[in-house]
């Protein structure tokens, strides 16, 4: 199958309208990272996506509505749910309720809980309209590889297996959305760290549960378990301030002839000047919208990847939580 990459008007909206009710596939950007598409309601669609991406199938995806007042056709949401979500919706949040008979057990991986999305990127919002049917969408990356940013990362894992990529530029967050589990009521609880910080959610919802898990513990989301975001070469993470230890690991990585790239903050790299350096630009925003860029290309170049940590506030969490799955395998 031709891979196509068009950008967003309207013949390519049409376009991509017709195939999605026919059944087929089509990538498209959100402000988080880009999505593989399908109608929500055709299992045989849904089972598709699976299939382009190599995903295990007990693995649920998510649901994209183009505005909050289309949450009810495909969960249970109450009046106070409701009302915070308008509040805070469309934005870079996912949120788990009880499914309606509409959304079939293929999308939801045999789960009576749903994810929903609205997104805030416009064209997602408008590729939803043109589609006229609620759309199951995982990331359009192949399983296990780092999220896809741009068309071009699409194009790169999923060439020859979907007929259309609609090209929205660069993803404005650039890690996930943030998964939060209302199905059992409030309190809110995190299942995965993303574009929307904690600090955020707290506003929205009161006392929210981040939960921190150990390896060994029984996974949140069935997505948890997966080993995430890994570029093909090892990446090594220290903590923020460790200098001497990647001093060290640099000095070794050198003597063993491996080439090994900084990819850090600026600030960061400014105390790294005779290495080959990466950079994450000047915060945890930026870091965040450059990373998975940062480790698709390092990777082409590098045999390993020498990474930091970033303070563990508002953007910084999501990011963290990125690069320990990059570096544990897990
Ligand atoms: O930003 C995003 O969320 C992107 C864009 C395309 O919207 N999508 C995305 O989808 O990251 P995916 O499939 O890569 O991640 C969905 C996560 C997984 O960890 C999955 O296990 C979890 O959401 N999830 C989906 N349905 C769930 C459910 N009913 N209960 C618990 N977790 C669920
Ligand atoms: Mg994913």
């Amino acid at each position: 199958m031709k891979t196509e990459i068009l950008p967003v008007n309207e013949t390519s909206l049409r376009l991509a309208g017709e195939i999605v009710r026919s059944g087929g596939l089509v990538a498209f950007g959100t402000e988080t990272v880009y999505g593989l598409g399908a109608d929500a309601r055709n299992s045989a669609a849904v089972l598709d996506v699976f299939r382009a991406k190599g995903r295990p199938a007990d693995n649920p995806l998510i649901v994209h509505l183009a505005r909050v007042s289309d949450m009810p056709t495909v969960c249970v949401i109450s009046d106070d749910i409701s009302e915070r979500l308008r509040t805070v919706l469309p934005a870079p949040l996912t949120v788990i309720l009880p499914k309606k008979p509409v959304v079939p057990y293929e999308v939801t991986a045999g789960l009576d809980t749903v994810a929903v999305r609205v997104p805030s990127s416009e064209g997602a919002r408008r590729f939803i309209d043109a589609c006229g049917v609620p759309i199951a969408a995982p990331s359009a990356n192949t399983s296990t590889r780092p999220s896809p940013t741009t068309a071009r990362h699409v194009y790169d894992d999923l060439n020859g297996k979907i007929p259309l990529i609609l090209d929205m530029g660069p993803c404005a967050v650039g890690v996930e959305s943030t998964v939060v589990d209302l199905s059992n009521g409030l309190p809110a609880r995190v299942l995965r760290l993303g574009g929307m910080t904690v600090e955020r959610l707290e506003e929205i919802f009161g006392e929210v549960v981040v939960p921190t898990i150990a390896p060994t513990d029984k996974p949140l989301s069935p997505g948890m378990k997966y080993r995430h975001y890994a570029p093909s070469v090892p990446v090594r993470l220290f903590d923020c301030c460790d200098y001497d230890g990647a001093r060290s690991y640099l000095l070794e990585a050198k003597r063993r002839g491996e080439r090994t790239v900084v990819l850090a903050l600026d600030e960061v790299l400014a105390a790294f000047p005779e290495a080959c350096r990466s950079s994450l630009g000047i915060d945890s925003e930026s870091a965040a919208r450059l990373l998975f860029d940062r480790l698709r290309a390092l990777e082409k170049d590098y045999d390993s990847i020498l990474t930091f940590r970033l303070p563990e506030t508002g953007m910084g969490r999501a990011v963290n939580n990125r690069l320990t799955k990059a570096s544990s395998g897990t």
